[in-house]
């Protein structure tokens, strides 16, 4: 069978690096991943006023998290933190109280920053918050990358061997974690 995967990238954007890291994960990765991605960029500021009625866009965030098996976010640091818009649709897909549909989801964290901790601050902070959502987090390996333009083709490609191997490695972990978990929590 296959996996979906639906994947957050963190940044809003247009020449986003982290987006580029996106790319690379995708081409990387196991046959048997199928990736969808999750777009943030519309939702409103989250208020428990719309608990009642979400939006479309609040609907449309919960209903494609819920149409896939597995998360994965790709998201820069901002000032050591989670960018305010990927904390805003975590917050939306948490709620309605009782409704998280983060509840026990195989998920998994990277990053890529041009600074050379290459997100591991900010990650710390997304998982944090994953936790008490009460997702599956992937706790190993870990993934801070540090983002140079003569190793991330714009495309996605990888041009260092390393990288690319350590990327590859990386996927292919988080597939056999998504595996792990729904024999166990099946969606
Ligand atoms: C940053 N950047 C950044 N980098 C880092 O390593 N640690 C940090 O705490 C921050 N903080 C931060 C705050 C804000 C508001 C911005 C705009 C940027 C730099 C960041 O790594 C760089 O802009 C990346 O290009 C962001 O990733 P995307 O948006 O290109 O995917």
């Amino acid at each position: 069978r296959t996996y979906k995967v639906g994947y957050f990238v963190g940044s809003l954007s247009s020449t986003s690096i982290n987006r580029i890291l996106a790319k690379a994960l995708i081409r990387l990765a196991p046959s048997d991943l199928d990736f969808v991605e999750i777009p943030i960029r519309d939702l409103p500021l989250y208020s428990p006023d719309y608990d009642a009625n979400y939006p479309p866009e609040g609907a449309a965030l919960k209903d494609a998290i819920g149409a896939v098996d597995a998360v994965l976010f790709v998201s820069p640091e901002y000032n050591r933190s989670i960018p305010g818009a990927l904390k805003n649709a975590i917050d939306w897909a948490s709620r309605p109280w009782g409704q998280n549909s983060f509840d026990h989801i195989p998920a998994a964290v990277i990053g890529a920053s041009i600074g050379a901790i290459g997100t591991a601050v900010g990650q710390q902070s997304l998982r944090a918050v994953l936790s008490f959502c009460n997702a599956r987090q992937m706790t190993s390996p870990e993934a801070y990358i540090h983002y140079t333009p003569e190793v991330f083709g714009d495309d996605g490609t990888v041009h260092n061997a390393g990288t690319e191997d350590f990327l590859r490695n990386y996927m292919r972990e988080f597939r056999d974690h998504v595996v792990r978990v729904l024999t166990v929590l099946p969606r």
